[in-house]
């Protein structure tokens, strides 16, 4: 079954202990950190918008592209619902094409964990920077290998609610690098529960895989931190934050 069909309607409800405000903050800081003060901003696989709003509210020109019909209509009625606007087109990210060029280029919680093939993640990273100013900012953050082979992989997580219960199981396969997520969603309606399934992969990448793509894209100088920090990763970094800037060494932040 598709990935972010009906998912798309319960996805901001299972989100919701994440801090997007605080990450909207950590994108600010990496903006300042690299002196950049961006104007028109591409938020690729941008779900239902939760940064790509947030961002707009902030006064940045956004465009939000991601691959679900579903997401992307939440996404708008969630920005005609806050006043803001923004470009939300239906694309998928391997196949990129932007009405303009950007001052930063984002790809936020996991997007680039759903390319799976490292073919695949080299066109994703030559499209950005095709899309790219001189100098302008391409910051994604994956879900480390460690996230995906050791806390996610060969687990189950649910949680019983009133409105919504789920079942998340997860399969590691190390052979492929891809973690296998079989999402069993019961959703309330009236006095029933609706039973919906998914199933999402996504590919575990080692650092070095990503700056080597990056590399072959063209992104000479890339840095990357534990997220949500300016701090080296660790062996148990859950999440990595990547920023890569479209310009020569000697422009690169302290
Ligand atoms: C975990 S969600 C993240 C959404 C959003 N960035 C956020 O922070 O809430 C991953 C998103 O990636 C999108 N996606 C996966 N593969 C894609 C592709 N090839 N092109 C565009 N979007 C894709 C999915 O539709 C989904 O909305």
């Amino acid at each position: 079954m598709e990935s972010y069909s009906g998912f798309a309607y319960v996805y901001d409800r299972l989100m919701q202990d994440v801090d997007y405000d605080g990450w909207t903050d950590y994108l600010e800081e990496i903006f300042r950190k690299y002196k950049m003060i961006p104007r028109n901003i591409a938020d690729l696989a941008c779900g239902t918008g939760n940064i790509t709003n947030r961002l707009a509210q902030r006064h940045y020109n956004l465009i939000g592209v991601d691959l679900s019909e579903d997401m992307l209509q939440i996404a708008q009625e969630k920005a005609s619902e806050t006043g803001v606007e923004v470009i939300f087109l239906h694309q998928d990210i391997r196949e990129l094409l932007l009405p303009t060029e950007l001052d930063a280029i984002l790809c936020i919680c996991d997007g680039i964990n759903y390319i799976t093939h490292g073919e695949d993640l080299a066109g994703v990273f030559k499209g950005v920077w095709n899309h790219l100013k001189k100098e302008g900012l391409f910051i994604f953050d994956i879900s480390s290998y460690y996230k995906l082979s050791r806390i996610l992989g060969q687990n189950t997580f649910a949680e019983n609610l009133e409105e919504i219960s789920y079942i998340w199981e997860n399969y590691f396969d190390e052979s492929r690098k891809i973690c296998d997520f079989d999402l069993t969603i019961f959703i309330k309606e009236k006095q029933l529960y609706r039973k919906h399934e998914e199933t999402h992969s996504q590919r575990a990448y080692q650092a070095d895989e990503i700056i080597h793509y990056l590399k072959g894209a063209g992104f000479e100088k890339v840095d990357v931190f534990d997220a949500f920090s300016f701090h080296k990763p660790k062996k148990n970094s859950e999440r990595l934050c990547f920023v890569c800037q479209k310009q020569s060494e000697s422009e690169h932040a302290d």
